[in-house]
């Protein structure tokens, strides 16, 4: 771990053992997970839907009760119908004041337009990718992020350290200088959880003593991962109870499992993002 620092700390530890599901619950007892991104035809010339497609995957292998995706690109279709339990919806026909948004997997710059209503209406947010540059590029959307966490409302954003560099208008050498510097400096700008992923992945959020996940390893390093853990934090958050505290216990929590899944991987078989997704568990 990359850290130049005095900043205290301590590492995450273990998740608790999941709860056992009761036997009269049902999906809406787990949670609506919503991801937002993609991008298709019109942004790539090509379809390019696959970001949100994992994470998608990855909430609803993790146990989320529903689980819906809205691609930004009107030309977007899926890949393939790989995953027939995931519900295709326009973004403006979700339930953003009731589910679990994770927006910015794949979008691109369309990302920019839906941000103003996601921020504002989101009951519960995780920002990756495409949502943090989008953040990192607009005073407005810098302005209702720090409105969330005025009001309390449960965020988690998970950048790599370039994304973090770019929401600090800083660089990525700086950002890997010191994570726990740049991870509690977003927390304490934006009043929210922040993931910074990478080896030893730092979790920080106002007024908490920052955590460096033991667990995940470099065959990690593959693309799609980070967009597997976008979505499986949204599994987590949205299985919390609705307070202060729920981010910061989802992302943490979800870190967790992430690595845990990579470290168990067996030997000589590769690991993909998409298969990752697939071995995660049920909270
Ligand atoms: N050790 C532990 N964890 C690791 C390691 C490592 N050596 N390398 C990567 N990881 C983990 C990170 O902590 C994170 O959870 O893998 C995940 C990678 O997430 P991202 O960096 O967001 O990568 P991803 O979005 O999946 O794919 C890369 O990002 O910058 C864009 O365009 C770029 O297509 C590329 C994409
Ligand atoms: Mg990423």
């Amino acid at each position: 771990v990359p850290a130049s620092t005095e900043t205290p700390c301590a590492w995450l530890a273990g998740p608790p053992a999941p709860a056992v599901r009761a036997h009269a619950s049902h999906k809406g007892s787990y949670g609506d997970v919503a991801v937002i991104g993609g991008e298709g035809l019109q942004a790539r010339g090509m379809g390019m839907t696959g970001a949100a497609l994992l994470a998608a995957s990855a909430a609803l292998h993790a146990g989320a009760g529903r689980v819906m995706v809205a691609l930004l690109d009107a030309g977007a279709l899926p890949a393939l119908p790989q995953q027939p339990e995931v519900m295709l919806r326009r973004w403006d026909a979700l339930a953003l004041d009731h589910a679990t948004v994770v927006c910015g997997c794949g979008g691109g710059a369309a990302v920019a337009a839906v941000l103003p209503d996601v921020l504002q209406q989101s009951a519960r947010l995780v920002l990756d990718a495409d949502a943090l540059n989008a953040v990192a590029a607009d005073p407005h959307l810098q302005h209702l992020l720090r409105e969330r966490g005025r009001q309390g409302r449960p965020t988690v954003l998970t950048p790599h350290p370039l994304e973090a560099a770019r929401l600090l208008a800083g660089t990525t050498a700086a950002v890997q200088a010191d994570r726990l510097a740049a991870a509690r400096t977003l927390a304490g700008q934006y009043g929210c959880t922040v993931l910074l992923k990478g080896s030893g992945s730092v979790i920080a959020a106002p007024g908490r003593t920052p955590l460096i996940n033991p667990t995940g390893n470099a065959r990690l390093a593959t693309g799609g991962t980070g967009d597997v853990l976008a979505g499986l934090v949204g599994a987590r958050l949205a299985a919390e109870p609705a307070q202060a505290d729920a981010a910061f216990a989802a992302a943490g929590r979800a870190c967790w499992e992430h690595g845990a899944a990579a470290d168990r991987w067996p030997a000589g078989r590769s690991l993909t993002a998409g298969a990752l997704a697939h071995s995660l568990n049920a909270g």
